[in-house]
């Protein structure tokens, strides 16, 4: 045991390079299935210290400043998230123009407008009417807010508009900006706290309401359709790909039987389902955990999210200009993994139609140019990816804003 305790506590830096949690998780069995219980209960206390470890090789490093962020929580109690972070990634740009492709409640927004005055152009896009609304009062307010002297030389447009037709967009409001390309465009992605509390849209696990779900209420497709009348190894398959869910089976299972009574048709009967095939006890492990990942499979299936995602990415980037930037929040794995693998595949393709696409390995650089958030590098062709790890909130972020905790910001930069 001596020599597997002290593996377990040799210094924090050397597990740093090249650090196999899983072998480590493996090496913690081997031993504990060895020693007493006080080395076990070491061991563990060793794991859980990397654990934090890892977990703070990408939290953001910038400072949290609190009264920043107060000064932009709507009125509906959304907080934005990550928000010095993403000032800092436009800070270093003369940003002339910039595309909020998920404008929400504007907050981010706002805060880049004031933080530009050389801002010439701004564009705010939502797919939701009710977002759309509030935004276009907010961003109206910072424009005629007296502390910018220079309001007038910005011109500023919300569109209802999915963030899919983002080139669409800009060629609605300029035709010139497709060939000229935007400085700045942020994706802050999932639903905002107005959503989520408005229990009538059906996204909240613990508000009672029709399940619905659509972030376009004009568009056809609701949670009740698929869970009602989708053939049952499609419900199965988006539980388990979309929700990522080990339980899909039966689930799917009590779904479609579901049927035989009438069918679901409000989020409290869902989570009655869920509750009866997991128990109910609440917590981590219990229904709330299943339940969350049941709403975001079928979130996931009601919007597209996945491929609209990927398709908007190469749009965004597409719609940059030389130097411009394209910074992502997303909030859970499969969001965060498609902003990975799309960066990395947007900075290694050719330009041009119909040649075969060459794979060239990415080099990483440790060269962060100055700026403290960018701390690894891979460049490639067509553009910079300047998270080659994702930026996580701070422990003082997350206290503040439970919401927060899962979001994750990648950026790239066109050559
Ligand atoms: C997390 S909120 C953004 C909050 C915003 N950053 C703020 O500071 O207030 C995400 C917003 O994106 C919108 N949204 C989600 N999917 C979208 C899509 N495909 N196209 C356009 N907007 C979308 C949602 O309606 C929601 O208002």
């Amino acid at each position: 045991m001596a020599a597997t305790a002290k593996l377990l506590y040799r210094p924090l830096p050397l597990f740093r390079a090249n650090f196999n949690s899983n072998r480590f998780r493996r090496t913690l069995a081997q031993c504990s299935n060895r020693s007493r219980k006080a080395d076990i209960k070491k061991a563990r206390a060793a794991s859980a210290a990397l654990d934090s470890v890892l977990k703070r090789r990408t939290r953001s490093e910038t400072e949290f400043d609190g009264e920043l962020v107060r000064q932009y929580v709507s009125e509906g109690g959304h907080i934005p998230v990550m928000l010095g972070e993403v000032l800092e990634v436009f800070s270093r740009l003369t940003l002339r123009s910039f595309v909020d492709c998920t404008v929400g409640a504007a907050g981010h927004s706002s805060a880049v407008i004031r933080a530009h005055s050389e801002l010439q152009l701004y564009i705010g896009l939502d797919v939701d009417p009710v977002a759309h609304e509030k935004a276009q009062a907010q961003i109206d307010t910072v424009m005629n807010d007296d502390s910018r002297s220079r309001a007038s030389d910005l011109r500023a447009y919300t569109l209802l508009k999915n963030f899919k037709d983002v080139k669409s967009a800009l060629h609605e409001v300029d035709r010139k900006l497709l060939d000229d390309g935007v400085d700045g465009i942020l994706m802050d992605l999932g639903v905002s706290s107005m959503q989520v509390n408005n229990a009538k849209r059906g996204f909240s696990v613990l508000n009672d309401g029709p399940l619905d779900m659509r972030m376009n209420p004009q568009a056809s497709l609701k949670a009740e359709d698929i869970l009602n009348s989708w053939p049952e190894d499609e419900v199965g398959r988006i539980l388990r790909e979309y929700g990522e869910e080990s339980n899909w089976r039966s689930l799917q299972t009590k779904i479609v039987k579901a049927r035989l009574g009438g069918g679901l048709h409000s989020t409290g009967e869902l989570v009655n389902l869920v509750q009866s095939t997991s128990g109910r006890s609440g917590g981590r492990q219990g229904w709330i955990k299943t339940a969350t990942r049941v709403f975001q499979a079928l979130r996931i299936a009601v919007n597209d999210e996945l491929k609209t995602l990927e398709d908007a990415l190469y749009a965004c980037f597409d719609c940059l200009s030389s130097g411009g930037r394209l910074a992502v929040i997303s909030f859970h794995s499969l969001e965060d993994r498609i902003v990975k693998q799309t960066f990395l595949d947007i900075i290694n393709k050719e330009d041009g139609n119909g040649d075969e696409e060459r794979f060239q390995s990415p080099k990483d650089s440790n060269d962060s140019e100055g700026e403290a958030w960018s701390k690894h590098r891979i460049g490639g062709r067509r553009g910079t990816i300047l998270t080659k790890r994702p930026v996580t909130p701070t422990e003082e972020e997350e206290r503040l804003n439970r919401r927060c905790r899962s979001g994750k910001l990648r950026v790239i930069q066109k050559t």
